[in-house]
């Protein structure tokens, strides 16, 4: 078979360390796939230096436009590592609507526009691989994709932002938060601008991501009911890890509710959690990630390493581009039909923590209690532990499994009470 000629876009820390990669590795890569990669063409602002600098050969054409690689003849498939969205939603929609196959880490992409590039690739009769864009070197989506294809996922949960751990980490061993994040961005594991971090968009495009590839619908980033980690204060690592034996990670949650004949549905959350210290979430520190799938006949699964950072994500881009040659050398047909919507399940009942800032004057707790009892609401701990002063101290709290509209409806209640301050954190518990 003749070779496979690709185009990398996006000459970046990952596109670099692919680059250098696909050459260092050719040989295996061919007896691996049963033909050659063949690098075409690199899209980059500084292409030719790039280019220079990574010792390609002149044939190799340097382009600093984006918008020519679709239409680049030859060119089977477009590897793009360019990061944003406009520029690379446009060159990947272009690409597979021409029959160009797509390798992409770019997990905002992907999960903002699942439906428009399953349009494309079956317009196109092209594929797409992204295995990179969840926890970069953890092969989590091929698993699921391919290994458990076989099996029925009940339950995701993962630690998927290394960011936010590296910061929860940090502040359960009692580091202030700003401290932690500057911390992150001096070691360059934080992106320059956090916020996709920090406000958990960044889990929930991931979790996205493996709804979609879980269910064969697509469940939209804004389905995932979704908080950062910008109101966990030290105070409350510290309760949960002293007293309550639990640990704060940033978790995205997918439960999926099989059905006969039809779609599956799925609850999804990307917001900080409080697990068991002896989960084994528990024991994933600093920038790592991890993926705890349970499924029906496997039971429960756990993946762990990086996700981030050139090599992992290299890594994961390689294995694409294999499977990718794989498929073009066997003829397989490409997927079919592009996706609907994900049906959307109710939320579950669970067990809440609840952190309230109050006066310490007599009968706050009695009316507190009563909001909750009133309500049905069951309280497994209750802690005052400020002393008694003018000002606002915290009351911390954990109920039993609660229906979240009617922890809500209590929530409110208790806000409104006269000596409770609006300031308050809530997070559920994991089981
Ligand atoms: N900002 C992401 C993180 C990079 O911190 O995990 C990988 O998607």
């Amino acid at each position: 078979m003749r070779p496979i000629r690709i185009a990398v876009a996006g000459l970046g820390v990952v596109g670099s360390e692919t680059v250098r990669l696909l050459r260092a590795r050719s040989e295996s890569l061919r007896q691996r796939m049963g033909t050659r990669i063949e690098i075409a063409a690199v899209c980059d602002r500084h292409a030719s230096a790039m280019a220079k600098r990574l010792g390609l050969p002149a044939s190799v054409r340097r382009l600093s436009d984006p918008r020519l690689l679709p239409g680049l003849p030859g060119v089977d498939a477009v590897v793009e590592l360019m990061g944003g969205l406009d520029a690379p939603r446009s060159l990947v929609l272009a690409s597979l609507r021409q029959g160009r196959h797509v390798v992409t880490a770019n997990k905002r992409l992907l999960a903002h526009c699942w439906k428009e590039l399953g349009q494309a690739a079956a317009q196109g009769r092209s594929r797409l691989h992204f295995e990179a864009s969840v926890a970069g070197g953890i092969p989590i989506l091929k698993a699921l994709d391919t290994s458990l294809a076989g099996d029925r996922i009940e339950a995701v949960y993962g630690i998927l932002n290394g960011t936010t751990n590296f910061i929860l980490t940090r502040m359960a061993e009692g580091m202030d938060p700003a401290a932690a994040l500057r911390r992150a961005q001096e070691l360059g594991l934080a992106e320059a601008d956090p916020t996709r971090d920090l406000s958990g968009q960044d889990t929930a495009d991931k979790v996205s991501i493996l709804a979609s590839l879980v269910t064969g619908s697509w469940l939209r980033p804004a389905q995932v009911n979704t908080s950062g980690i910008t109101g966990v204060a030290p105070e409350d690592m510290a309760f949960a890890e002293t007293v309550l034996g639990r640990r704060i990670k940033l978790l995205g949650t997918l439960r999926v509710l099989s059905r006969a004949g039809r779609r599956p549905a799925v609850e999804a959350f990307a917001a900080p959690v409080l697990i068991p210290l002896a989960h084994p979430l528990a024991a994933v520190r600093d920038e790592f990630n991890a993926v705890l799938v349970r499924a029906t006949s496997a039971g429960d699964l756990m993946f762990y390493g990086r996700g981030a950072g050139a090599g992992p994500a290299a890594s994961a881009v390689l294995g694409d581009i294999l499977a990718l040659g794989r498929e073009l050398v066997s003829g397989a047909a490409p997927a079919s039909a592009p996706p609907g919507p994900a049906p959307v399940l109710g939320e579950s009942a669970c067990s809440f923590y609840l952190r309230l800032a109050a006066l310490d004057r007599p009968g706050v707790l009695s009316a507190v209690t009563q909001v909750l009892g009133g309500l049905g609401i069951s309280i497994s701990t209750i802690h005052q532990p400020g002393a008694c002063g003018p000002k606002h101290i915290p009351i911390m709290l954990t109920t039993h499994p609660a229906r979240p509209e009617t922890f809500r409806r209590a929530l409110r209640r208790i806000l409104a009470l006269p000596d409770i301050s609006r300031r308050h954190t809530v997070m559920r518990l994991l089981p």
